[in-house]
């Protein structure tokens, strides 16, 4: 199989399974099922604050890994670009910071999530949106359109990430920011890298740290740096990927559910998977 083919089977398999997730009922897991409701357990651990959590729209989902929002500097007026927009949550968040005056752009490759998004936005009674369909290796966004990136665990499931990168400098106005909260691994075993599952749970392409870092500054970005770092415990891992719905009795419906990432092999993960802030900024 060329590269080019398995780049693209990767893509639809990440489609089918978010598109799937949203259109679930929200109970269950992150990775490996639906998303949280924004009042879940996930999304506290996410790094969202009860205040944010309490102002979300009740439909509102999240599938992230942090809170990229809470270390932006956003200003009235400015425009933020959120790659992997999801269900919206970020999109609403950053939409407070910039106002009325600002904009907010997700951009996100499935169409569910698009529609969701769309829903969650006007019911969170933010005006100033647009919500992109696209992939975040060709961006439908001009040179130098926006003052923000954000994204929340997305570039992970990227399997060209070094082509996100370019694509998110590109789009970038100059002095603007990149804020990621995504996965990292370290020393991953290789049967969860190979397992299509794992990587649409946002595990099994996620790169190393250091790797991560150099792909960010061979795009062109400077003042790289990771902010904040959290290294995922058992129980973290588990509510993450495999919670009781997705690993006990009765295991959620979704074909996509990670072979590589049953319960009995979570414990080896401990210290492999971790979730980071990283800041860059486009000189
Ligand atoms: C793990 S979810 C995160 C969603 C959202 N950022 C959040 O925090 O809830 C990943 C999202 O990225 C989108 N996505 C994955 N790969 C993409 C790509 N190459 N281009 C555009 N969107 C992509 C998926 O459709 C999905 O909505």
């Amino acid at each position: 199989m060329t590269k080019k083919q398995e780049n693209s089977d990767i893509r639809a398999a990440v489609r089918k399974h978010y598109g799937a997730a949203i259109t679930q009922s929200s109970k269950g897991c992150c990775g490996s099922g639906a998303g949280t409701p924004a009042g879940g357990s996930y999304a506290h651990l996410a790094g969202y604050t009860p205040e944010e959590l309490a102002t979300m729209p009740e439909s509102v989902t999240t599938f992230g890994c942090g809170n990229p929002t809470t270390f932006a500097e956003m200003q009235p007026g400015e425009v933020v670009l959120d790659l992997g927009s999801g269900a919206g949550m970020d999109l609403i968040l950053a939409s407070r910071k910039v106002g009325p005056t600002g904009k907010v752009i997700g951009l996100d490759m499935t169409p569910e999530m698009i529609k969701a998004a769309n829903d969650n936005l006007r019911k969170a009674g933010i005006a100033n949106f647009e919500i992109r369909q696209g992939e975040m290796e060709q961006m439908p966004v001009a040179d130098g359109e926006v003052d923000w990136i954000i994204s929340n665990c997305v570039i992970n499931l990227s399997p060209d990430k070094a082509k996100v990168f370019a694509e998110a400098y590109r789009v970038l106005k100059l002095g603007g920011r990149m804020l990621v909260s995504d996965i990292v691994t370290h020393h991953l075993p290789e049967a969860v890298r190979k397992d299509i599952a794992a990587w649409v749970a946002c595990v099994g392409g996620a790169v190393e740290e250091d790797e991560y870092i150099r792909l960010v500054k061979l795009a062109g970005f400077e003042q790289v740096e990771v902010v904040d770092r959290l290294i995922y415990d058992e129980v973290s891992i588990k509510s993450m990927f495999c919670d009781s719905t997705c690993c006990g009795p009765q295991p959620i419906s979704l074909d996509t559910r990670p072979n590589s990432l049953t319960e009995p092999n979570i414990g080896s993960l401990v210290g492999k998977i971790a979730s980071i802030k990283l800041s860059a900024r486009k000189p």
